[in-house]
C-alpha cells in the first residue's frame, strides 16, 4: 500500500518508521511519503494560512499549496489507480474498525493534515475530480491538526494489512472485529501481589475457555459500550450467548438487542 502525507509538520510524523510499521516498509508492503505542505508555497515567508472571508477567528490554509501539493502527489504515485484523500477533521465520519479495514483494500491513501481553522473548501471540491475524497474523524474531541488523526489512521490500517502482522490469529479475535469488546487477558506468573488467574484459564479445557472468553467479552461489552450491542445482529447469537446478556439486562427484539428490566430472579 502507498501512503502520501501533506503536512505543515513532517517530523510529527516520524513515528510511522518504528516498531511493526517500519518493518512494514523495509519488507515494502508499506510505502509512506511525507511531504511539507511549505515545499508547495511561493512566496518569501512560505506562508500556508490566510484570514476568512466572512470574518471569524483563526486562519485558514490557502488552496495554493494544496493544488500544487496534490498534484505532485498524483504525478509521482502508482499509475492507473484512483487515490482515496483522507482530509482529517473533528467535522468528518467518524473512523472505526470498519473504515480501517474498507482502507486495508485500497492500493494509495493520501492524507492532507489541515491546521488552524481547516483548509479552503475549494481544495475538496477540487479535489474530487482526482480523488474519492474522505473527511474523517478520529472521535468527538478536537485536536490542533491531522498530523496526530494520520498516526491513528495508519497504524489501524497498516496492521490489517496481509504479512504486517506475525499473527493473523490475533486479528480475528481482537476487540471490535466482531462488534465485541475482547475478554481480558492473564500470564506468568500465576500469583502475584495475592491475586490468582480464573481457574478456567488453567483447565486445559479449550472449548470451556473459549465459552468463558466469550461470556466474558460479551459482559464488558454490556457494561462498558452498550452502544456496540445496540448494533449487534442478535440473531447471530446462541442460547449461551443470549443467557449471558439476560444477566446484563439485555434481550433480542427481532435482529436486535435491547435493554429491558435487571433480571432479579438470582
Ligand atoms: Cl481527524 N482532526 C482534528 N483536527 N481534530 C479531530 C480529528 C481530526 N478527529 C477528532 N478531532
Amino acid at each position: 500500500m502507498r501512503v502520501d502525507v501533506l503536512t505543515v509538520f513532517p517530523d510529527y510524523l516520524a513515528p510511522l518508521r518504528l516498531s511493526l510499521l517500519g518493518k512494514a516498509q523495509e519488507s515494502g508492503l508499506l510505502d509512506v511519503s511525507v511531504r511539507d505542505l511549505r515545499d508547495f508555497t511561493t512566496d518569501r515567508h512560505r506562508s500556508v494560512d490566510d484570514t476568512p472571508y466572512g470574518g471569524g477567528a483563526g486562519m485558514v490554509m490557502t488552496p495554493g499549496p494544496w493544488g500544487a501539493a496534490l498534484d505532485a502527489v498524483l504525478a509521482d504515485g502508482p499509475p492507473g489507480v484512483r487515490p482515496r484523500l483522507v482530509v482529517p477533521s473533528p467535522a468528518g465520519r467518524v473512523f472505526t474498525q470498519q473504515v480501517a479495514a474498507e482502507y486495508a483494500a485500497d492500493p494509495w491513501l493520501v492524507f492532507a493534515c489541515g491546521r488552524y481553522e481547516g483548509v479552503d473548501a475549494r481544495v475538496i471540491e477540487d479535489a474530487r475530480q482526482t480523488f474519492t475524497v474522505d473527511e474523517l474523524s478520529i472521535g468527538d474531541y478536537v485536536l490542533f491538526g491531522g498530523e496526530a488523526a494520520v498516526l491513528v489512521v495508519v497504524e489501524a490500517v497498516g496492521r490489517l494489512l496481509p504479512g504486517v502482522l506475525g499473527n493473523a490469529e490475533s486479528l480475528a479475535e481482537e476487540s471490535h472485529t466482531g462488534g465485541l469488546l475482547e475478554a481480558p487477558a492473564w500470564t506468568k506468573p500465576a500469583q502475584w501481589r495475592g491475586l490468582g488467574v480464573p481457574d478456567v484459564l488453567v483447565s486445559g479445557d479449550h472449548a470451556r475457555i473459549a465459552r468463558w472468553r466469550r461470556d466474558e467479552s460479551l459482559r464488558r461489552t454490556a457494561r462498558t459500550r452498550p452502544d456496540l450491542l445496540e448494533r449487534l445482529d442478535a440473531t447471530a447469537l446462541d442460547g449461551a450467548d443470549l443467557a449471558v446478556l439476560a444477566e446484563e439486562g439485555w434481550a433480542p427484539a427481532g435482529a436486535r438487542l435491547v435493554r429491558r428490566a435487571p433480571d432479579v430472579s438470582n
